[in-house]
């Protein structure tokens, strides 16, 4: 008994010792867990597939996968795309007498830069000597920054390590600078930047790399730069065949939304030329000295009238091409109206509809469309040529039928921008106005015949039905002005005379009269009818009766012969000497008498 006690004892403690040892453990180098991973350390490029063993030494309870709070009941965890940049995998388990506890799997999920490459900060063309510049790597979409080591070089020569202790682990776009003081002996000097992605010895060797490259070069002589305006720019007569393919544009024109990028790129294949530019309100290109291509870029095109001109100089002139813009906006609001009127509309009447656009342009590729429903009405355009955003107000005139009632009127404002423009072209509708129709009251004539017959005696029931709107009120008048009937279309009529139903809403009165005319009263002459009826049956009857009197009378039916005495059957007549007993009805009864 006290052993037993003595080793449950034991067991308690260590059970709890084994316990408090587990919580607050959770580090791999934890000797106590007995959960092995097979491999406690990864670095999984975005998109990669991963897959990892969690096994144990002695059997467990339950174990399974966490990953970011998502339970997988299984000792391998694997994906085949991994779509996560922050993600802390834990193999968890259960132990009969341990309890739990788990693991983590440490994993670094990199991406290699989408993009590198380098600009000059600030100055285009060739730099100066002596002058201090500064050059900006751009490198897009990297992770984890941590590990990222971004190395400059002039050709071959190492100058500068640049690395980052911001520990966001989802991709960023980091752009380190380098300030650079060329020499002359610089000129034609390659810089470069390389992205290094550092991730240890589970990363992939050698670590990932991407560069880019950027050559300078250095005039000696003061830069030529000409000032705009002062330049003269041939006229188009002046200028030699051939000249405007100098240049390029690509696009050769666009169609921008207000407020949106817009990158036009102007090349030529002109190699003894001195340089070229962008000359232009917003995001224009200096001079750029035996360039072949420049470009402009606006990151938000704001500027209505801007027109964008591309020049080359040549040793003898200058060629320029405009490039042709279209920057459109559509309506901030729409509005639909009726003009001169409120409330229901009466049918045949005419009335007209405005829509209020606000706020487009350009108005010449503005395109209204009014619309009943579905159904099309009228497409309006616009002839004028402002570029700037306008306000416009097309009408619309309609003259509403009853059919017309509850109808939607509705405009829509379409942008069409050609091929260049959006897919679709940018549509904005206003909101539907519903029309209601007022008609007058149209009396439904096939149940009221014009005439109508009543015999004296037999009332009939004239139905006066109308359709209208707002709901007529039915009335009706006999003779001519008596009111007989007032609210209700059904009316009983006994006497003869001129019945006239009205039919009243706002819009007008409509009216049907019905004569009714009195017929003779047939009674008398269908009792007539009866009588002579009975008549003319009960001959036919008496015909039929003699006929068979007749036939009896051959058979020598005689009452003498009768044995009234002896005869137990005294309603049996003999018939000659044959005994057959001879029915003798009612009706043969007079002749007896007789
Ligand atoms: C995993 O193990 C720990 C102990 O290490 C425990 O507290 C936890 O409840 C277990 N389950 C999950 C889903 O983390
Ligand atoms: C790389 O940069 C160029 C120019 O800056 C851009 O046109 C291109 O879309 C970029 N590519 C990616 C994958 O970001
Ligand atoms: C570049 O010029 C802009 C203004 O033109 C200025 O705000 C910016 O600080 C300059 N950047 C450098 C690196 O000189
Ligand atoms: C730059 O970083 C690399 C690691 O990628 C290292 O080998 C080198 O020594 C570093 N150079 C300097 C000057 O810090
Ligand atoms: C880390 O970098 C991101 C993106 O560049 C930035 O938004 C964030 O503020 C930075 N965090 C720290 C701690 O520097
Ligand atoms: C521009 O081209 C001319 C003629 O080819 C050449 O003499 C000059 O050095 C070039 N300038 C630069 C900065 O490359
Ligand atoms: C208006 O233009 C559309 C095409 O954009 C056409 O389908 C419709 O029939 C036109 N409507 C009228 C009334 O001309
Ligand atoms: C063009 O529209 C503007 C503004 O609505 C107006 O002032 C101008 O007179 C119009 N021009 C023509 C030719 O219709
Ligand atoms: C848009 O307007 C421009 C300028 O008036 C015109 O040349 C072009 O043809 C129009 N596009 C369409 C699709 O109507
Ligand atoms: C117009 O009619 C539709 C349906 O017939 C209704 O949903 C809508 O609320 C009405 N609008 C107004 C402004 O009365
Ligand atoms: C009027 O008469 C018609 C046809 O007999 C019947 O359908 C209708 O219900 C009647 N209306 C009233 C209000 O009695
Ligand atoms: C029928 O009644 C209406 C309304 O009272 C009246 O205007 C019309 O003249 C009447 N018609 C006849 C034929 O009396």
């Amino acid at each position: 008994m006290e052993d037993l006690y003595l080793n449950r004892l034991i067991s308690i403690a260590l059970t709890w010792e084994l316990l408090s040892l587990l919580n607050g453990s959770e580090s791999s180098a934890d000797p106590v867990c007995p959960l092995q991973l097979s491999a406690d350390r990864m670095v999984i490029k975005y998109e990669d597939p991963v897959s990892v063993l969690c096994s144990t030494t002695t059997s467990a309870e339950t174990l399974y996968w966490t990953i970011d709070s998502q339970k997988i009941n299984d000792n391998t965890w694997s994906v085949n795309r991994l779509l996560k940049w922050d993600i802390s995998p834990y193999c968890n388990a259960t132990f009969p007498g341990i309890g739990s506890c788990r693991k983590p799997l440490h994993i670094t999920v990199y991406k290699t830069p989408d993009n590198m490459s380098i600009s000059l900060l600030n100055h285009s063309g060739p730099m100066v000597e002596g002058t201090e510049y500064r050059l900006q790597c751009d490198i897009q979409n990297v992770a984890p920054l941590q590990n990222l080591v971004v190395k400059w070089y002039k050709g071959n020569e190492f100058l500068l390590n640049v690395t980052y202790s911001n520990s966001t682990k989802t991709p960023v776009d980091v752009s380190p600078t380098l300030i650079i003081t060329p020499s002359r002996d610089d000129d034609g000097a390659q810089y470069r930047c390389e992205a290094e992605l550092v991730l240890g010895p589970e990363g992939p060797q050698p670590p990932p790399t991407v560069s880019s490259k950027y050559q300078i070069y250095v005039e000696i002589r003061p830069q030529h730069q000409p000032t705009p305006g002062s330049r003269n720019i041939v006229q188009p007569t002046a200028k030699p065949k051939g000249h405007n393919d100098l240049l390029e544009l690509n696009p050769p024109s666009v169609v921008v939304k207000y407020g949106d990028p817009v990158s036009v790129n102007c090349s030529t294949s002109c190699t003894d030329c001195e340089g070229m530019g962008w000359e232009v309100t917003q995001g224009g290109t200096a001079f750029q000295l035996n360039a072949t291509i420049v470009t402009w870029f606006v990151d938000n095109l704001e500027d209505w009238t801007i027109k964008p001109m591309c020049y080359i100089t040549t040793s003898t002139n200058q060629v320029t091409k405009t490039l042709p813009v279209i920057l459109y906006k559509t309506p901030d609001k729409m509005s639909i109206s009726l003009l001169d009127h409120s409330g229901p509309m009466v049918e045949g009447t005419e009335y007209r509809l405005q829509c209020d656009i606000q706020n487009v342009a350009p108005v010449q590729n503005l395109t209204v469309k009014w619309y009943k429903g579905n159904e099309s009405l009228l497409n309006v355009t616009y002839s004028n040529s402002t570029k700037t955003p306008v306000d416009v107000s097309p009408t619309l005139t309609i003259t509403p039928r009853s059919d017309d009632d509850g109808a939607q009127y509705r405009c829509e404002a379409e942008l069409d921008l050609g091929p260049e423009g959006p897919q679709r072209p940018p549509t904005v509708s206003s909101e539907p106005l519903n029309v209601t129709v007022y008609y007058k009251p149209h009396i439904n004539a096939s149940q009221l015949p014009k005439r109508i017959p009543v015999f004296q005696g037999y009332p009939e029931e004239l139905v006066c039905e109308a359709k209208g709107n707002p709901k007529p009120r039915i009335q009706w008048f006999y003779d001519p002005t008596k009111l007989v009937r007032d609210a209700g279309g059904n009316l009983t009529v006994y006497e003869a005379g001129l019945y006239n139903c009205t039919a009243t809403n706002n819009v007008e009165t409509s009216f049907v009269v019905v004569e009714v005319i009195l017929k003779e009263d047939y009674l008398p002459l269908i009792a007539g009818f009866v009588a002579i009826m009975v008549v003319v049956i009960s001959v036919i009857f008496i015909f039929i009766y003699s006929i068979y009197y007749k036939n009896t009378k051959m058979g020598r039916y005689s009452l003498k012969d009768a044995k009234l005495s002896s005869t137990p059957n005294g309603n049996v007549a003999q018939n000659g000497g044959r005994n057959i007993p001879l029915p003798m009805t009612r009706l043969s009864q007079p002749n007896i008498i007789f």
